[in-house]
């Protein structure tokens, strides 16, 4: 990139920093082509540093120190989740975990919302830029669409449901959590899980969808039950269902996610 030297250069520069950030870029290139080949015979870094965790990490041989910190990561978040008895103990476990690289930028923890002991649990995706502000899940517009589409089958967070994600720190610019990031939130989503025990867990998109029972397409697995099992075998019915924010996109989806609704209205109501 060329070196900016004037105030015009700099506000221009800027300016066009932002526009992409806004467009939802996420990553720079360099200009000049990259040897990816290459990178596999650098020198492991002196510093410990975070990495893929095994099942989507690419490079077959990583350095030691990445295989170690990534795995240790996972197990201080396993750990920790354990040896939560209860609801409280969990919330004040995740909100003191530092494992996660998310954390260092966002502004504010976002664990649940809702009654913990409802017997119906919601978990999307991650936090975006108004859950993150106000720290709590669902909060946006995509939010006040759950909120309307719970409210239609008689569910409110002042009442009878419990709001989660599977991660709990706003990833930069919305994008997608990385398979990391959302293995290291996992232990706690499962405790969450445990501990709850809700009769049903409605899982709000394709990230999440993919996330807790590694399935992938919404679109053909939206009202489909199935089941979530935790790391202590624990297992709860789940009804995966379009996100609210594809909704908002999408109107014309609505018809179904008001079938699904209504599956998932008649599963609580027989149990
Ligand atoms: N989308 C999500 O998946 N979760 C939130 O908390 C907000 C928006």
């Amino acid at each position: 990139m060329p070196i900016v030297t004037t105030n015009c250069e700099y506000d221009a520069a800027r300016a066009l920093l932002r526009w992409y950030a806004e467009m939802g870029v996420v990553e720079t290139v360099d200009p000049s082509p990259t040897d990816f080949y290459s990178w596999r015979a650098l020198p492991p870094p002196s510093e410990p540093t975070y990495s893929q965790p095994k099942q989507v990490r690419n490079a077959p041989s990583q350095p030691e120190p990445v295989e170690a910190s990534v795995d240790e990561a996972i197990a201080a978040a396993e750990a920790s989740a354990a040896g939560c008895a209860n609801f409280e103990a969990l919330e004040a476990a995740v909100r003191a975990f530092d494992g996660c690289p998310l954390k260092a930028g966002a502004r504010n923890t976002v664990f649940t919302d809702g009654v913990p002991g409802s017997d119906l649990l919601v978990i999307g995706e991650a936090p975006g830029r108004d859950e993150d502000r106000i720290g709590k899940p669902f909060v946006g517009r995509a939010g006040q669409l759950l909120d309307r589409m719970l409210a239609a089958i008689g569910r409110t967070r002042s009442e009878n449901v419990l709001i989660s994600n599977i991660v709990y720190w706003r990833p930069p610019a919305n994008r997608t959590p990385t398979a990391f990031e959302i293995a290291l939130c996992r232990p706690f989503v499962d405790r969450l899980i445990e501990i709850t025990a809700p009769k049903a867990v409605l899982i709000a998109g394709g990230a999440s969808l993919q996330a807790l029972l590694g399935v992938t397409g919404i679109m053909r697995a939206r009202g489909v039950w199935r089941e979530i099992e935790t790391a202590n075998g624990q297992r709860a019915p789940a009804l995966p269902i379009f996100h609210p924010a594809f909704l908002l996109r999408q109107p014309g989806a609505k018809r179904l996610a008001w079938a699904d609704l209504q599956s998932l209205a008649n599963r609580l109501k027989e149990h």
